[in-house]
């Protein structure tokens, strides 16, 4: 009997063809390296984060230097401030602790792109995303102060603004405050698609920045849902993004895939503390490959739809793709 069937396995024998129809690249070049800069000294780690540390603006110098010699060519600015109030001040400070930690990267290597986290969870004793007035977050008063921290942001030297604090309208305030003070080539990045997601649990820890009342639900996105994921990428949009983001990543690929194939901005996926941890817990125990798993990951969220990845793993991966 004749059988006629495909031989797939033609391209797999051949480690250089395998190379050579290989439909999706990992780069170094693709990464943006989240980092917790405080005012304390030295560095301390961050436990529920093995290999990510809190940094001190000194430690911050070295960090940059070694992002550069792995070819890391990004970072995500994160600040720990000193003191928290009503008003998220310290957000939006001339000489709060993100606008240091930019002019420290900035000094050290000014190839460095420098983005910034934009919210006030960190900054407000209440640990949410925007000003509270009992026990609601208010949206439009919070643009004003969302927007004058991108700016004090973009004063210092960061070269691209991401706002993560899910407030309506964020992206809209945010540019009109750069383009009248003239940034209007400053891009945004808008965490346009942002879950309210179990997954930023180390972060929290991380950042001091867990709600000190109720959750993020009223403004983070319920994980069930993906055409209000279009809905709220067509806003940003409108408002004037310039990269999309979806976030956390892994549970949420095909999201990834559908803002893709509907807007043809870049597309960032942010594979967030919570799946750092997973994979870091199960590598320590011996239970996975660390290095494999990790790249299969990156290769999934590129595959997905991602042109950029902002990932704890940018230096590992950088690493693995240098020792290959
Ligand atoms: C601030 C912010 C959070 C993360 C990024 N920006 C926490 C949150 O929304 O609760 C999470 C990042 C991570 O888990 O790695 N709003």
């Amino acid at each position: 009997m004749e059988l006629h069937f495909d031989r797939h396995r033609r391209l797999r024998n051949h480690s250089v063809l395998r190379g050579m129809v290989r439909e999706t690249r990992v780069l170094a070049s693709d990464f943006m390296y989240p980092l917790f800069v405080t005012h304390d000294d030295g560095r301390h780690p961050i436990l529920s984060m093995p290999g990510v540390d809190h940094l001190s603006l000194q430690e911050l110098r070295r960090e940059t230097n070694v992002l550069s010699e792995l070819g890391v060519p990004s970072m995500m600015i994160f600040g720990i401030p000193a003191v928290k109030d009503d008003v998220s001040s310290e957000a939006y400070a001339e000489n709060g602790i993100v606008q240091q930690a930019i002019q420290v990267v900035k000094s050290e290597n000014p190839h460095m792109l420098v983005a910034t986290d934009v919210c006030l969870c960190q900054y407000n004793p209440a640990g949410h995303c925007g000003l509270v007035h009992g026990d609601q977050i208010l949206n439009d008063e919070s643009l004003v102060l969302l927007a004058q921290t991108a700016l004090s942001h973009v004063q210092a030297g960061a070269d691209l603004v991401a706002p993560s604090d899910m407030m309506d309208g964020r992206v809209a305030a945010i540019r009109a405050k750069l383009d009248e003070a003239g940034y209007v080539q400053t891009p945004i990045m808008s965490y346009a698609v942002k879950y309210a997601s179990a997954f930023y649990g180390p972060f929290r820890e991380a950042a001091h920045s867990a709600p000190a009342f109720g959750d993020r639900r009223t403004y983070q996105m319920d994980p069930a849902n993906v055409r209000e994921a279009i809905r709220e990428a067509r806003s940003d949009v409108t408002e004037g993004a310039d990269i999309l983001m979806v976030k956390p990543a892994m549970a949420y690929m095909d999201v990834i895939r559908a803002v893709k194939d509907s807007f043809d901005l870049p597309l960032a996926a942010y594979n967030v503390s919570g799946e750092y941890a997973m994979v870091k817990a199960a590598a320590l125990q011996g239970w996975i490959d660390e290095r494999a798993v990790v790249m299969e990951m990156m290769t999934g969220f590129k595959r997905a739809g991602a042109e950029i990845i902002i990932s704890y793993f940018a230096k590992d991966v950088a690493r693995y793709l240098r020792d290959m």
